[in-house]
């Protein structure tokens, strides 16, 4: 039986009248870009969230521009991140004219290593980007203190991990400005691009809805340079439509992702780990095997139709494009481990569980 690596099919299926009423909504209002539909489901967000407010964006990498714009970060900041992440963390802020500082992650959560950034701390530093990759929060009680103890902006790369929480805290309220992708993969998703920031303070509000929309103090007076970074109202009322159901979607990734660790417990593949004090959200569902047998286990499966995903094969300080940064192979040896033995499994909501077995005998048989 073939599994793919996502089927939102299920997901939309007994959504998909209510979200046929929206679109037919907006058509007839004429309203195709921020509007009602927006103003309502960034308010049931920051509720759903647990913070003041959310600023409905176009896209989880327009989230991170528009979070840098609002904090000043520019030409000659440094702003540390993690270099184990989708390129968008560390691309946004090379197009800010900042530099991304990469810092090691911690082995067991894959996530930016708190020991490794007070390291790496110059006079230049201006934040720190924290990615909570896959679902899981990073340490956000040792980041805030570093970060407070050096003055800097934190700005929180949430875009995998809307509902996980830390220390009794949602990821994405901790910092300055967090930022959500409703990417079509993500576990709350639009359909197409769209995002959000996350804020609690409010004159940080009002300057993200001012560069929002390029700068506009009122119609056509502009006090800042900024972007074109609007949400869709369709996708804002597309959004709000499955927003009550998040939280029940996590559930059963979370419920799939305790069925694999049942399941996986006598193979020799390293389960994804949820520390005490964390709710992890299993955006990926991601093992770690040997690094000469991770490529081996991936044609396997591709072999039975048993859908995987490699997240990701090359960290960021290894791309071309950051060449110039001065990092190479050897730099980051946990991210660069990382990158050899990561392989991530179905783990969507609505995964059957003889979909889950199938995944599970697919990767038994390679090892018997
Ligand atoms: C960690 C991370 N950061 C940023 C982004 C960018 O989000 P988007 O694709 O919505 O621009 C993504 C999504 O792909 C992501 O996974």
């Amino acid at each position: 039986m073939a599994v793919p690596i996502l089927d939102l099919s299920k997901q939309h299926a007994p959504l998909a009248s209510a979200m046929r009423e929206a679109f037919d909504q907006i058509l007839d209002t004429s309203q195709f870009v921020l509007g009602k539909p927006t103003v309502d489901f960034e308010a049931a967000l920051a509720q759903a969230c647990g913070c003041e407010a959310a600023v409905g964006v176009s896209s989880g990498t327009d989230a991170l521009i528009l979070a840098m714009m609002t904090l000043g970060i520019g030409a000659g900041d440094e702003v540390i991140t993690s270099p184990f992440t989708f390129f968008a963390s560390g691309g946004s802020i090379a197009r800010m004219g900042a530099k991304p500082v990469f810092v090691d992650i911690d082995p067991v959560t894959m996530n930016l290593d708190p020991a490794k950034i007070e390291q790496a701390i110059t006079p230049q530093p201006k934040a720190i980007m924290p990615v909570h990759l896959f679902g899981l929060a990073a340490d956000m009680a040792r980041i805030g203190k570093i970060a407070s103890d050096h003055n800097l902006k934190v700005i929180e790369d949430t875009a995998q991990a809307i509902g996980a929480t830390c220390c009794g805290k949602q990821a994405g309220t901790f910092g300055d400005i967090g930022c959500l992708s409703f990417y079509p993969t993500k576990n709350l998703s639009a359909c197409g691009d769209a995002g959000a920031c996350l804020v609690n303070d409010s004159s940080l509000e009002e300057r993200l809805r001012m560069l929002r929309l390029h700068g506009q103090s009122a119609q056509y007076l502009h006090e800042h340079v900024g972007g074109n970074f609007r949400i869709d109202a369709l996708q804002a009322a597309l959004l709000h439509i499955k927003l009550p159901h998040l939280e029940t979607w996590t559930d059963a990734r979370r419920n799939n992702a305790a069925r694999y660790g049942e399941l996986l417990a006598d193979l020799p593949v390293e389960r994804p780990l949820e520390p005490v004090g964390y709710t992890h959200v299993y955006h990926q569902y991601t093992i770690r095997v040997e690094a000469e047998v991770r490529d081996k286990l991936a044609a396997h499966l591709r072999e039975k139709q048993i859908g995987f995903g490699v997240f990701y094969p090359v960290p960021l300080h290894l791309q071309p494009c950051f060449a110039g940064l001065g990092q190479q192979e050897g730099s980051l040896p946990q991210a660069e481990k990382a990158a050899r033995q990561v392989l991530s499994l179905p783990i969507f909501p609505g995964l059957t569980e003889d979909q889950l077995q199938e995944v599970v005998t697919g990767i038994s048989e390679f090892f018997h």
